[in-house]
């Protein structure tokens, strides 16, 4: 494979992920330890708990990761982690291993920003050509951006309250699906009837590309109290049909948003209206199958082609880190983060 040759940390919220990726987007080696088992009994992620599950695994990992590529730290020309935005605990776990083999061996070390990582993670298995429109939907986060370049972003909108994700884990807990929610209400909306419930489509119809989920979320706890408080319980199909409802609310709130966006993009890059721009999506939402279909119609009818990096690489993970890695070094090849720290907050 090609130069540059990275290893990626991600310890930024609850999966440990490691990887290696060369300079063509060969990934070389990766995993991913879910935590998921450690939160299930809280609901969600507690920090420290992820925190301390980072520590516990990170360097096996590490020798894993590099027993499979059949590497050692001298093949390698840089080691990437992700320095924010996310959990401080799991972050400074991630940073401080990164940063202790680059003095141990020499190597520079790259700061990556997560959203970063995300955004860039489609061009590691096709090639996208800059500039492309970004949607990032994951469970911190919710933003529509133009990805001008390495390091060159421009936000046409984010969420004002919830991230898309977190509005399917919020729906979930409620309805008693567990953690992480996302795939747990797409199963359940698959049952289900969309049109059973009228739920509000925050924001729909307004100008901009801001997203608002709140609002849904609060519509989703209420219908499910009063059915309780009609019948006892809610019942299998009340619980698929208020799934389906929800997931067409969000579907259609981030098809009205993202159809903005689109008509932005499309001034902002005029030679785009010639050739097809391509549609990007990322973050651990993009799995979502009915989510995917409907921007993927949004993107053909706006003459857009849409893309999806394959669903491993879609939910957090090290490849994704150590591909960013090699954008920024083949972008900026004497750069070196020593001096950079975890950051919880990193916009
Ligand atoms: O990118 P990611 O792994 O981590 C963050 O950076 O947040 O995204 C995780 C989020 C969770 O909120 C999870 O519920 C959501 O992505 N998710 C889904 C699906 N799979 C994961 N949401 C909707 N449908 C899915 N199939
Ligand atoms: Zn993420």
């Amino acid at each position: 494979g090609d130069p540059p040759l990275v290893l990626g940390l991600e310890t930024s919220c609850d999966e440990t992920a490691v990887a290696v990726v060369d300079g063509a987007g060969h990934v070389r080696a990766h995993h991913v330890l879910s935590q998921v088992q450690a939160h299930a009994d809280y609901g969600g992620v507690v920090p420290e708990v992820a925190a301390r599950q980072h520590i516990q695994h990170l360097d096996g990992l590490i020798r894993k990761t590099l027993d499979d590529a059949k590497i050692g730290f001298d093949a390698l020309d840089a080691i990437a982690a992700t320095s924010g935005p996310g959990l401080i605990g799991g972050l400074i776990v991630g940073v401080m291993t990164a940063k202790a083999m680059a003095a141990a061996t020499g190597l520079p070390f790259i700061a990556v920003n997560h959203l970063e990582g995300h955004a860039l993670s489609a061009r590691l298995t096709e090639e996208i050509a800059f500039p492309y429109l970004l949607v990032l939907m994951s469970g911190g986060h919710c933003q529509i951006l133009a990805v001008e370049g390495v390091g060159r972003y421009r936000r046409y909108g984010s969420t004002i309250d919830d991230a898309a994700g977190e509005a399917f884990d919020k729906t979930a807990k409620l309805l008693g699906l567990g953690y992480p929610g996302g795939p747990a209400v797409e199963r359940e909306a698959g049952r289900g009837n969309p049109d059973r419930f009228k739920l509000p489509r925050p924001l729909m119809g307004t100008p901009g590309c801001d997203f608002s989920f709140s609002g849904l979320k609060t519509a989703v706890r209420q219908t499910a109290e009063a059915l309780v408080a009609e019948k006892g319980a809610m019942d299998t199909a009340d619980r698929a049909d208020l799934c389906a409802g929800f997931q067409a609310a969000v579907t259609d709130c981030l098809a009205d948003r993202v159809g903005h966006a689109v008509a932005r993009f499309q001034e902002d890059y005029p030679d785009f209206r010639a050739k097809p721009a391509p549609l990007v999506v990322a973050g651990g939402v993009a799995a979502n199958t009915a989510i995917r279909r409907r921007l993927t119609d949004v993107a053909t009818s706006a003459h857009m082609v849409f893309h999806a990096p394959p669903l491993e690489y879609c939910t957090d993970n090290g490849a994704m880190i150590a591909w960013a890695g090699v954008e920024i070094l083949k972008t900026d090849p004497a750069r070196d983060d020593m001096a950079v720290g975890a950051r919880p907050r990193w916009p």
